[in-house]
């Protein structure tokens, strides 16, 4: 079968990058079954041949109006499909989309009517906003980090500001590299639009946003880099996991070192 990836080699390279993190969210644990989705903004690569290619699907309603992703096209992670099997065989367990001129409804026009993920609107709504930061980000990430999710069923760390403090002092790179810290969404529905609204409101305030025990997102340039911002604050979790299961509470670096830190890397 002919694929979308045929025409653009560019594109193809763009798609073995999203292959390479899914497989790494399925090492690292975070991704049983289908859990975790991956969304890319590949709009720049879409020529004239692309833009003509028919829909392969009805139009399906995004949820919300997003008035930023008029014309705009995204690879996207299929529903129920498994992120070990999106890193063998990506165009088999994704799809590309285009979003109609309402901003409203997409419908798929690559390789194979393969339904978008559940999340789809968290996904678009992160890009939404994205396009209107004009940053250049265009990957959006939601993966099941194992200890981030447990420490998100503890009530005391859902407070603001709580879980990121302890997170930063366990290890100095976590307070270089995640300098806006961990937001939390308090319980909600999965895949709800409820869900994509607090999540985007929270994004602009932070690196990483949780979603209370169920899992995390994540925005970057590329899906590289949004995947390092979760893995980051997740190896913090780790550490202060393992310093609890060596019978002691960690120390964390003091208020003064962090301090010094900021003014270091002027965060
Ligand atoms: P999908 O298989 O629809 O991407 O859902 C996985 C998931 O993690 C839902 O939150
Ligand atoms: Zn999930």
């Amino acid at each position: 079968m002919k694929s979308i990836l045929d025409f653009r080699p560019d594109l193809a390279t763009k798609i073995d990058e999203v292959a390479e993190v899914a497989g790494y969210l399925w090492q690292k644990g975070w991704a049983e079954r289908n859990g975790g989705n991956i969304t890319i903004n590949i709009t720049e690569f879409v020529d004239r041949e692309i833009a003509a290619m028919p829909a392969l699907s009805p139009a399906y309603p995004i949820g919300s109006v997003l008035p930023n992703l008029k014309g705009q096209y995204f690879f996207c992670k299929g529903t129920n499909r498994r992120m070990r099997d999106l890193a063998r065989r990506p165009m088999e367990n994704g799809s590309v989309i285009r979003i109609l001129d309402d901003c409203a409804h997409y419908v798929i026009i690559a390789d194979a009517p393969v339904k978008p993920t559940s999340e789809l609107a968290s996904h678009l709504a992160l890009h939404n906003r994205m396009i209107g930061e004009g940053k250049g980000y265009k990957a959006a990430l939601h993966t099941h980090p194992i200890e981030l999710v447990a420490m998100t069923h503890k009530r005391e760390y859902l407070e603001k500001d709580v879980l990121t403090r302890l997170l930063w002092s366990m290890i100095p790179e976590t307070r270089a590299f995640c300098p806006k810290g961990l937001g939390i969404v308090p319980y909600k529905m999965p895949s709800s639009v409820e869900l994509a609204d607090a999540t985007v409101a929270l994004m602009s305030e932070y690196d990483v946003v949780a979603w209370e025990k169920h899992g995390v997102c994540a925005v970057g340039p590329d899906i590289m880099e949004a995947f390092d911002q979760v893995d980051v604050l997740n190896k913090s979790a780790q550490i202060y996991i393992s310093s609890r299961n060596m019978g002691f509470e960690p120390e964390g670096m003091s208020e003064e070192q962090m301090n010094e830190l900021k003014e270091a890397f002027n965060l």
